[in-house]
């Protein structure tokens, strides 16, 4: 990409709106945050807001809060935040059928204006989101990813630092499966500072964590009466950064998948969690790693519950299937 990254994110919402403010902060390109036109100037707003933290904060971006999607021309890279958060008491599941008309609507508006961008997509039921957004736009399967897995990654390390007494930085970690509370974090495969857990915590302990992790976003939707916005949005900067600075990082993230991990056959694929490099293009790889039979079962169940995900999507909108 010639000068600077170009990145949209679609909704203006908490989560957009902090997604923003992270890509900012880490200087990461010009920003374009698109929200419906009744939004439009609480957007503008907001970005005009942000814009006057650069001479503070020591960033230069283009910030530009607006209704026309026109602003989202040449986008090296989109977030797709729109629809609705929970409520208390509600499942991720729960919004789909609000969510894959918006998500849908605004997908087919992001392969008119911007078909060249990679795709991350925020929005809950987060992996047949994802799936939408790709049939939507029929952008190839590298182009279309899915934010959860750094979330919901971050949630684990944070809590097994916490129990550790160590830093964040030290704790690493991977996690499979879908955004649910069904999600696979893998504790033989969690280190600090390149040390397995097992040696530093209790196995109880190490459940307590594990979950933790898997209801932490219902955790916060309890407390607070809608959902979690500065983590997600944190999950989706650091992909952002992966792909405008072509790092090719390993982040766990919702890519698509055949045969890897047994999820699918010849284009039956579905977009369940996994460790990916990201990079320019996207999905750059997939990385399989070996589980045991506990792992698999676990795995295998999390991508049975985004099958009947799908499966929603398809019976409400068969031309999407
Ligand atoms: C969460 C929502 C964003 O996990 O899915 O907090």
């Amino acid at each position: 990409m010639a000068g600077r990254a170009k990145i949209t994110v679609i909704g203006g919402g908490n989560v957009g709106a902090s997604c923003a403010l992270w890509a900012a902060s880490k200087e990461l390109g010009d920003i374009v945050v698109i929200d419906i036109p009744d939004a439009e100037d609480r957007v503008k707003g907001k970005m005009l807001d942000l814009t006057q933290c650069g001479p503070i904060e020591r960033f230069d971006a283009n910030i530009t809060g607006t209704s026309d999607y026109g602003a989202t021309t040449g986008s090296d890279v989109v977030v797709i935040t729109a629809g609705i958060p929970r409520k208390p008491g509600m499942s991720r599941d729960d919004l789909i059928a609000t969510n894959v008309k918006i998500v849908r609507s605004v997908s087919e508006n992001v392969a008119k204006h911007a078909p060249d961008a990679v795709v991350i997509v925020v929005s809950n039921p987060l992996d047949a989101m994802v799936y939408t957004a790709w049939k939507a736009t029929g952008f190839p399967t590298h182009r279309i990813v899915g934010q959860a897995g750094c979330l919901d990654v971050a949630r684990y390390r944070a809590f097994i630092a916490m129990e550790l007494g160590v830093s964040v930085e030290d704790i690493s970690a991977l996690l499979l499966g879908g955004h649910g509370d069904d999600m696979v974090p893998l504790p033989r495969y969690t280190s600090v500072h390149g040390v397995p857990v097992a040696q530093l915590l209790s196995e109880e302990k190490i459940t307590a964590c594990v979950e933790r992790a898997k209801v932490g976003g219902g955790e916060i939707v309890k407390l607070m009466g809608t959902s979690a916005y500065y983590a997600p949005a944190s999950g989706v900067v650091q992909m952002v950064e992966a792909i405008v600075k072509d790092k090719k990082r390993i982040l766990p993230c919702a890519a698509y998948c055949e045969s890897e991990y047994g999820v699918g056959g010849k284009g039956a694929g579905y977009f369940v969690g996994v460790p990916c490099v990201l990079g320019a293009s996207g999905v750059e790889r997939i990385i399989e790693i070996d589980l045991d039979a506990n792992e698999k079962s676990l795995m295998d169940q999390s991508v049975s519950h985004v099958k009947e995900l799908v499966e929603v999507v398809r019976k409400m909108s068969p031309d999407l299937a």
